[in-house]
């Protein structure tokens, strides 16, 4: 393949090229990123998941009971557990209870765990906190010392382990003397975090933010995806539940089979982008339930105006309503410049509505009041008038690798009036040899991990949104996280459980990292004076940031290696240049915690007349860099 790169006439690319998305599935927020290990910490749930005492066990014959007592810890949280020494229990027994946390607690040598529970009832003497192995091997405990109350009181503990345990095969446990009951005891919002990233109070686990910040991402998606949604009426990721402190927010029957503590909040999601120096792309409900119910037409504008709080809530100053609110929690402003209304409101019987008038109606308002932001409609398609309106949109590709592999052209002609967030994709299956039909369609299979061949395809479809940058915003993978433990949702970017070392970084992740490490701001137009796209497909341009040249590859099934010469306009000959290419086997996908994806680099120089000569594998992701001279 023979290639000359011109020094001008391209377009300025997007700077949010690569992204996340991120929203609370496969236990990815409770259970995941969000540090907090105690599963069913306040006894949340409603009529989709009823209140349970799930994941706790009682010790020492103590019985366990959820009671809603006529002084509940909060209007958030009504629902306590009640402790009371158990007929197996006697004066000189010790009583308790533990929990199994998210599929087990990690224990780390040095690690300083902040913990803190509430406490009603008839308590005088110490509470044991304990993580102890299933072998009954005792690894780091607190001690605290509780009072009788006629009011809820909270307690803190910490504690650091000096040694590591091999696995999370460990609970946690609370226990005290029988005879330091009087009658029975109530707890509620019991909790208990490892060191999180930035050192933030109910922050994030900080290996999964490391990884993500491995990925250089430009943009944050949030909070969904289906989970914004809600499963059905009332239910829905109503913003206002999830600020303030945790005794205030009751959970939300998440639209992914489990309960959300809503712990992982509105602040915590513009926190995680501000960490990760990420632009917020903020999607506010827009009246769609996942079961197909639609807000009608005279009951909408309560929604419209709450996400007129939502956004005033995160930028205003304090002189409006809602910016003192959250200046009242200690925060300053966040700036938003990206909204996106609803999520795939194109399916679920959602489109209707939405063209006649949900969208109108939350675009007309959002634009009045902040003329610069650019508004996202959710609409699925990029056929026919979509996006729609005068609006931006969200296209969402699940695909197998033959159909994603194909689809390097598929923005060309799209209009740049309308930029595209790419939302959501992701190389879901393995090609089927017997299929006739080369798409992946809901219900069908899905492949386990993300997978080499499938990574390559998507670097074909992302190589093909960097070369119409003028028309695509960005694209973020979906979903980001699976919990080996419990998941409903497969492939996703990055596996992992309770144990840090088996957190897992896909064959795509290294993909994308590599595609998002290096940035062309300044697409330049190429001429392909030999061969041509099928089975390599390339971009090329410059950073304005280092004043490299730049070129990307993705090779698929050609038969073998691909040669390349690449010549740029104004690079002389003897200039240098790093070729970085990542190889697999076609098959492979990660194991957990390791890396079957090879990082191959190496120098080349432009010959007599200024040409790069080089060739690569078949199967391959690369970037030619050349820096300026
Ligand atoms: O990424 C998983 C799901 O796929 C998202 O929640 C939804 O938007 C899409 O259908």
């Amino acid at each position: 393949v023979s290639v000359s790169v011109a020094s001008s006439g391209g377009n300025a690319t997007s700077p949010y090229a690569y992204g996340l998305m991120f929203e609370d599935i496969n236990n990815s927020g409770d259970g995941g990123v969000y540090a907090e290990l105690i599963q069913n910490r306040a006894f949340q749930g409603d009529s989709v998941f009823p209140k349970n005492l799930d994941f706790w066990n009682p010790l020492g014959g103590a019985k366990l009971s959820l009671q809603n007592l006529s002084t509940p810890l909060s209007h958030a949280l009504p629902t306590s557990m009640q402790v009371a020494a158990g007929n197996s229990s006697n004066s000189s027994s010790t009583i308790g209870f533990s929990n199994v946390g998210f599929w087990g607690f990690p224990i780390v040598e040095g690690w300083e765990y902040k913990g803190s529970f509430w406490v009603y009832g008839g308590l005088d003497g110490n509470v044991t906190i304990c993580l102890t192995s299933d072998q009954d091997e005792e690894y780091v405990e607190a001690s605290v010392e509780v009072s009788s109350s006629s009011e809820w009181m909270q307690y803190n503990y910490t504690f650091t382990p000096s040694t590591s345990a091999p696995n999370s095969n460990n609970t946690l446990n609370f226990t005290f003397a029988a005879s330091d009951l009087s009658g029975s005891v109530n707890f509620n919002l019991l909790s208990l975090f490892p060191p999180t990233y930035n050192d933030r109070p109910n922050g994030n686990r900080v290996d999964l933010m490391e990884a993500m910040a491995g990925l250089y991402p430009s943009f944050f998606r949030m909070p969904g995806g289906n989970n914004i949604e809600g499963l059905l009426p009332p239910y829905w990721w109503n913003w206002t539940t999830t600020t303030g402190p945790l005794e205030d927010r009751p959970g939300f029957p998440g639209t992914w089979g489990y309960e959300n503590t809503n712990g992982l909040g509105l602040i915590e999601y513009l926190l995680w982008s501000q960490d990760l120096g990420m632009e917020p792309i903020l999607a506010v409900w827009s009246g769609l339930w996942l079961n197909g119910t639609t807000v009608p037409e005279d009951e909408l504008q309560t929604y419209v105006n709450s996400a007129l709080d939502e956004i005033e809530f995160c930028m205003g100053d304090a002189s409006t309503t809602w910016g003192a609110k959250r200046e009242a929690l200690g925060y300053g402003p966040f700036q938003i410049n990206f909204v996106e209304v609803g999520n795939e409101d194109s399916l679920n019987g959602g489109a209707p509505t939405y063209s006649a008038y949900r969208f109108n109606a939350f675009f007309d308002a959002i634009t009045a009041a902040y003329p610069n932001m650019t508004i996202i409609g959710s609409f699925y398609d990029i056929d026919g008038a979509t996006p729609p309106f005068n609006a931006s949109g969200d296209f969402h590709e699940y695909a197998i690798p033959v159909q994603m592999s194909s689809q390097f052209g598929f923005f060309d002609n799209y209009t740049s009036a309308h930029p595209l967030l790419l939302g959501e994709y992701a190389v879901i299956e393995y090609d089927q040899p017997n299929t006739t039909e080369p798409t992946w369609t809901v219900g069908s299979p899905r492949a386990y991990f993300p997978f080499w061949y499938g990574s390559v395809a998507e670097a074909i479809f992302l190589l093909g949104a960097e070369r119409n940058s003028d028309k695509i915003i960005g694209a973020s993978y979906a979903p980001s996280f699976q919990n080996l433990n419990r998941w409903e949702w497969i492939p996703d970017l990055i596996e992992y459980d309770a144990y840090p070392g088996h957190t897992t970084l896909s064959t795509s992740y290294y993909m994308i990292q590599l595609l998002s490490g290096t940035r062309i701001t300044e697409n330049l137009p190429m001429t392909i004076t030999e061969g041509g796209f099928n089975p390599s497909y390339f971009v090329a341009g410059r950073s304005d940031v280092t004043g490299a040249h730049i070129a990307k590859f993705a090779v698929y099934n050609s038969t073998g290696s691909v040669p390349f010469e690449f010549t740029f306009a104004g690079v002389s000959s003897g200039a240098t240049g790093n070729l970085t290419y990542l190889t697999a086997p076609m098959n492979a996908s990660n194991p957990v915690a390791g890396n079957l994806v090879t990082k191959h680099e190496q120098t080349v120089t432009a010959g007599s007349n200024g040409t790069f000569t080089f060739a690569l594998p078949e199967y391959s992701v690369a970037v030619l860099e050349i820096s300026a001279t």
